[in-house]
């Protein structure tokens, strides 16, 4: 059986008060669509179709080009998109519709529905809620069977009273799904084409309609406003923080954490407060990240410790580095074994070769730094002439004096000793001390301004 997904995202979202279609508002680093797509493409559907409308051409920019658009010129409707996404496909096709607004809805909750549309007529995800207000309501029957979903401005107070509603996804065969949304009737309070409608049409042929029910309540959280939109990113982060202590991560708040990517990680990590994780992040084993740190596409090793407020964006740190804190590392930045990065220092596309230290106010740009190296404090590479970038080179057990300046390209021998303050603008030989500082004097006698002879205090 093969299974087409449809995702229904032509709305504008009108509650969102945003001039972005709401398919594109961003949850945990993505746009609600991106998360949608993940959970579909994870069934393996022969196809996956998107209805747009509002602001098509953005939302259809976001979509990978494997996925098919299709577009529904007037919001007519859940019913109405959906019909507009049904041509072609073989009857016996099981399609899943997906809404654009519902992001987090799990696989394993998706399989459930699909495989029980394989042996009913039309499947649905329902599940009980304590407010059930502005969903539909899943209305059964004397035999407990759903008979009908009503949508919250048509239901009568009865039938608002129903805590069981609609997730709105749905699986049935492409067949019947089409017949019933190419009949549905626009007689309701909001004037529009109900999918929902296709329920009781379904049972008034005779049909069974079978409901499945969530593993998490947040998986079927529809976003509507940014109410919903930042409590769903809440519920998701908490998610996501008992996965990493599950793993053996400790959170010393799991309220207090946002993932924004994928963070793996290993054993005995220790994670404080207020961290955030962009992209793809792993931790190794028993790694510390001080408080507030904004990681980014990165990779830490073991044991290495971060302090608090560093900003790390395409690193790799190799085993028991110490960083921070208020370190900003950039992109093409590599810290070998045991290196160590203090406050306020600033490294891009560099490597910092093992057991070497920039303690202090650096900044260290397209360098390679050999190993056990000393940069001092104020230490800066010149690597820019205001067209190109140079390089500079630093040799093992190399030590540069504070506050110096190596103008780029330049390299810096092995056992090499940059007196401090010096300018460097030709290569300085191992072994040897370097130092271009000009010499100090003392002027016998001299008296500020105000103290010389004649003039009045
Ligand atoms: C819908 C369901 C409701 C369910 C709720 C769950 C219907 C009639 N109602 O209500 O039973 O409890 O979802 O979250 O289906 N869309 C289009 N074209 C349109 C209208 C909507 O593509 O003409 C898309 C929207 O972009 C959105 C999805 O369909 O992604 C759902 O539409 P929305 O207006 O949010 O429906 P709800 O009122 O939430
Ligand atoms: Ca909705």
């Amino acid at each position: 059986m093969a299974l087409t997904a449809v995702i229904l995202a032509a709305g504008e979202g009108r509650r969102m008060q945003s001039d972005r279609p709401k398919a594109l508002a961003d949850l945990a680093g993505r746009p609600l669509i991106e998360h949608v797509l993940a959970r579909a493409r994870a069934l393996d559907p022969r196809c996956i179709r998107v209805v747009v409308g509002h602001g098509a051409e953005s939302v259809r920019a976001a979509l990978p080009d494997d996925v098919e658009t299709v577009v529904q010129p007037t919001q007519r409707g859940t019913g109405d998109a959906t019909r507009c996404a049904l041509h072609e496909l073989p009857p016996d096709d099981v399609v899943l519709v997906l809404c654009g607004d519902v992001p987090l809805v799990e696989p394993d909750t998706l399989r459930a529905l699909v495989a029980a549309a394989g042996e009913a007529d039309c499947a649905l995800i329902t599940v009980e809620v304590d407010r059930p207000h502005g969903y539909g309501r899943i209305v059964r029957d004397a035999a407990g069977e759903v008979a009908r979903i009503v949508e919250e401005r048509d239901a009568s107070a009865d039938e608002q009273a129903i805590r069981e509603i609609n997730t709105g996804i749905l699986a049935m065969p492409a067949a019947t799904l089409s017949a019933h949304v190419e009949t549905l009737d626009n007689d309701n309070a909001q004037r529009e084409y109900y999918l929902t409608d296709v329920v009781g049409r379904v049972r008034a042929d005779g049909g069974r309609v079978a409901a499945v029910q969530p593993t998490h309540g947040w998986e079927v959280a529809g976003v509507n406003d940014r109410h919903q939109l930042a409590a769903l990113e809440r519920a998701w982060q908490r998610h996501l923080a008992g996965q990493l202590m599950d793993a053996g991560v400790t959170l010393r708040d799991p309220a207090r954490i946002d993932i924004r990517g994928t963070l793996t990680v290993e054993r005995d990590v220790v994670i404080d407060v207020d961290c955030v994780f962009e992209g793809e992040v792993h931790i190794e084993s028993a790694a510390e990240i001080g408080p507030g740190c904004t990681i980014s596409d990165s990779r830490i090793g073991p044991g290495t410790r971060l302090a608090s407020h560093c900003v790390l964006e395409g690193v790799r740190t190799g085993s028991g580095c110490a960083i921070g804190p208020f370190a900003r590392l950039r992109p093409g930045t590599t810290l070998d074994a045991a290196a160590a990065v203090g406050n306020f220092v600033e490294i891009k596309n560099a490597t910092v070769g093992e057991g070497s230290k920039i303690n202090h106010l650096s900044y260290v740009g397209d360098a390679t730094i050999g190993t056990d190296a000393n940069i001092g404090a104020g230490v800066i590479t010149c690597n820019y002439d205001g067209h190109s970038k140079h390089r500079t080179e630093i040799g093992d057990r190399a030590f540069i004096g504070s506050d110096s300046q190596l103008i780029a390209p330049v390299r810096v021998g092995n056992d090499a000793t940059i007196g401090a303050g010096s300018t460097i603008i030709q290569d300085a030989p191992a072994g040897e001390l370097t130092v271009s500082r000009s010499r100090q004097r003392t002027v016998p006698g001299w008296k500020r301004p105000g103290e010389r002879d004649g003039e009045a205090g």
